[in-house]
């Protein structure tokens, strides 16, 4: 199965770039650009790691990303990360960036995208790998902030698919950007939030309703309300579902607590993400196994979440297609039992 999961065509939609980097890559940086990490070796980084919830992740991610100053910095940061894919069997990635992480800190935004853009077009062809940006807002930050990052991305508009919603959930809710994300959406950009990862309910319903989003980022307290669970089914509205993610900031103590499984069973359109690998253990075949393990899941089950990464893409439909027959290809070819 480990190998058969390896070898899967796959899609990744919810990974932020800046939780990509590996903390050998975050010394180099600060090395390079002459900044002092609160730490003195890549063990005492990796050590720092073990979170009890959402907020205590983000205090250390923000502060890694400090190391991101230049251009280069980012054409490297997604570099690495796409060499990470090629032997993964990513075969098309949807990543989010967070230009307020950066521009707060004086990093100019054609810094940031330039940076990320060109490794995606080089790294693309090299890898093998298609790709969307997705430019999310600072939920904890104020709307006058998340308009002017969009004003920014005005000259960069056709490398950029959507916009998105992150970092601290609780007390950020989606109603707090419902201007934004209509500005957003008559500029053309597909639009997706995190929702339900640690918030209600509830801030799924007004992601749908008030966002517009198309795609909900994580989305797994949906199960609190079964008339959500019914409407996610009935629409088909995709959820990018991050396991080691959730089991490392304590969404779920345990994975076999997770309900991926059984919100696949119930015949929702969920998919398997990695949301920062760096920092939760896993890359996203790593996810796979995690949940396949604990939650018994099949083969067909497997399967079925990779169909269903490349249905939620923001890909055509003749893109999609042509990705879903490379799957059932492979699928046709590598039988496993169980
Ligand atoms: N930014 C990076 N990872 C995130 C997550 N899991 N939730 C919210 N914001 C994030
Ligand atoms: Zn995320």
């Amino acid at each position: 199965m480990k190998n058969f999961i390896a070898n899967l065509p796959k899609a990744e939609l919810h990974l932020h770039i800046e939780g990509t980097l590996e903390p050998e890559l975050m010394f180099a940086l600060a090395k390079r650009n002459h900044i002092e990490l609160p730490y003195a070796s890549v063990e005492e980084v990796r050590a720092a790691y073990r979170f009890s919830d959402l907020q205590s992740f983000l205090d250390i991610y923000y502060q890694g990303a400090q190391v991101l100053i230049e251009e280069q910095d980012f054409y490297d940061l997604t570099w690495a990360y796409l060499e990470k894919l090629a032997y993964q069997e990513v075969r098309h990635l949807e990543l989010f960036f967070d230009p307020q992480t950066h521009t707060d800190r004086g990093v100019a935004f054609s810094t940031v995208i330039k940076g990320i853009h060109s490794a995606l077009v080089e790294g693309g062809k090299r890898f093998g790998v298609s790709s969307k940006l997705i430019m999310c807002f600072l939920r904890h930050l104020d709307e006058d902030s998340a308009l002017d990052t969009l004003e920014h991305a005005k000259p960069y508009r056709q490398w950029i698919e959507g916009v998105g919603l992150d970092s601290g959930e609780a007390g950020n809710p989606p109603e707090k950007f419902q201007r934004v994300f209509d500005l957003a959406r008559e500029q053309g950009y597909r639009c997706v939030a995190h929702a339900g990862e640690e918030g209600p309910a509830d801030y799924i319903w007004q992601a749908l309703k008030l966002l517009h989003a198309e795609r909900i980022d994580h989305g797994v307290r949906c199960d609190e309300d079964p008339a959500l669970v019914d409407h996610l089914r009935e629409q088909q509205i995709p959820l990018t579902v991050c396991p080691l993610s959730n089991t490392a900031l304590k969404v779920y103590q345990t994975m076999s607590e997770h309900n991926i499984g059984r919100l696949l069973r119930e015949g929702l359109l969920v998919t398997v993400n990695s949301d920062d690998p760096a920092y939760f253990g896993g890359q996203l075949n790593d996810n796979y196994e995690a949940i396949q393990a604990a939650l018994d899941l099949s083969v067909g089950e497997i399967v079925q979440l990779a169909r269903n990464g490349f249905e939620a893409s923001f890909l055509s439909a003749e893109e999609k297609q042509s990705y879903l027959d490379a799957l059932d290809e492979y699928v046709l070819t590598h039988p496993v039992a169980g």
